[in-house]
């Protein structure tokens, strides 16, 4: 393992070359490059990306919009993910700053190994960017993500709409939330609480069985909703944190003949999570307009990576230390079948990967172009 790290991370070294390099025994997928626009007094920006199981989001968007970014801005940078290895990522961070990273954009794994990389870099004077997770008492320079406690109440608002719809009396709402040492899915799930909890308090819904998915594992999400559904089977309602995991409940459910009967939500707007949707299997997912972040994020990092000290539209108290982090929060857009258009029309995938095979009438009965 580590060795694949080490030989990855020696490609990433010959950045010089504007090389990419890609996969490897460990899995670690890198790219680097040099822009041939005049980075002179730029130093380099070092992105580490969490995994690409638990969300597609990080290798079909994050990095490609982040990659726009450097390259139009004519900087170095080296973007690799960690796929979903503690050790990896500090082994990543580390190598990032010998190899002369000036700035580190992190989507911490968890707090605590995002702590230990912030801290190490603070100490050799490399400023760091929280990318999309905001990693608890680590005192990072930004914090670039969306307005996540929003994320969460679009989706407890999309399974009222849903279940509304299908008239769904005193319907029981089973809960897979997101990865319990992830700090966004505390936010989502304060998110939905705010308005599932007042119906389960009024007796308008009942609370069924309630799950965080490690690592937002989709297969252990498989595993955990088909012992919810055994345990109750008359689950009518599902709040999954994100497409993946929503997905994984679908799969459940096609098992049992209850998809489409049983609301399920999601975020991202993944291909799958958007496919699902215009099955009638998912009741809607979050668009993240993923380019505004990857360009919010791309801006600071230019910034500090050229020794100026960019200020931030607003701030996020780091709840454990209390201290306020500058912030960009971007806003997140609830998805329905009659918008799935909106993320075609943005661009964020594309109408041949979307409307592929049965999925193609669905693309036409949704006004897809
Ligand atoms: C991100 C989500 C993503 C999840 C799993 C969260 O921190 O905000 O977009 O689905 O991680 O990768």
């Amino acid at each position: 393992m580590r060795k694949g790290i080490l030989s990855l991370t020696a490609a990433a070294a010959a950045l010089a070359l504007g090389l990419t390099a890609c996969g490897g025994d460990s899995g670690q997928t890198t790219s680097t490059s040099t822009a041939s626009a005049p980075a002179a007094k730029a130093g380099k920006i070092g992105v580490i990306l969490p995994d690409s199981k638990s969300s597609a989001r990080w290798e079909t968007a994050d990095r490609k919009y982040l990659e726009e970014a450097f390259k139009a801005a004519g900087v170095q940078y080296d973007i690799q993910n960690a796929q979903n290895d503690k050790t990896a990522f500090q082994t990543i961070a580390d190598q990032m700053i010998t190899n002369g990273a000036t700035v580190l954009m992190i989507v911490n794994l968890d707090s605590g190994t995002g702590k230990t990389v912030i801290e190490k870099a603070k100490s050799q004077g490399v400023p760091t960017i929280d990318y999309d997770r905001l990693t608890l008492g680590g005192g990072a320079a930004y914090y670039v993500s969306f307005d996540n406690t929003k994320v969460g109440t679009l989706q407890g608002e999309g399974l009222v709409k849903c279940l509304t719809d299908k008239k769904a009396e005193k319907p029981i709402v089973a809960y897979l939330n997101g990865s319990p040492t992830d700090n966004n899915a505390t936010l989502f799930k304060n998110g939905y609480d705010g308005v599932l909890k007042p119906k389960f308090d009024s007796g308008d819904y009942v609370k069924g069985p309630e799950q965080s998915v490690p690592d937002w594992d989709n297969t252990q999400a498989g595993t955990l909703f088909e012992q919810m559904l055994t345990e109750q089977p008359k689950i009518a309602g599902v709040l999954a944190a994100n497409d993946g995991l929503g997905n994984a409940a679908i799969t459940v459910l096609k098992k049992n003949n209850l998809n489409g009967k049983v609301p399920v939500t999601g975020q991202d707007a993944t291909v799958q999570g958007l496919q699902n949707i215009l099955a009638g299997d998912q009741c809607m997912t979050v668009y993240k307009a993923v380019k505004k972040e990857a360009d919010a994020a791309a801006k600071l990092a230019v910034a500090l990576a050229k020794g100026e000290k960019p200020t931030a539209a607003s701030s996020v108290k780091d709840p454990e230390t209390g201290q306020d982090v500058p912030s960009e929060l971007m806003e997140p857009q609830a998805i329905y079948f009659d918008n799935v258009k909106d993320v075609v029309a943005d661009g964020y995938v594309t109408k041949e990967e979307l409307c592929t095979g049965d999925f193609a009438a669905k693309c036409t009965e949704a006004g897809i172009q």
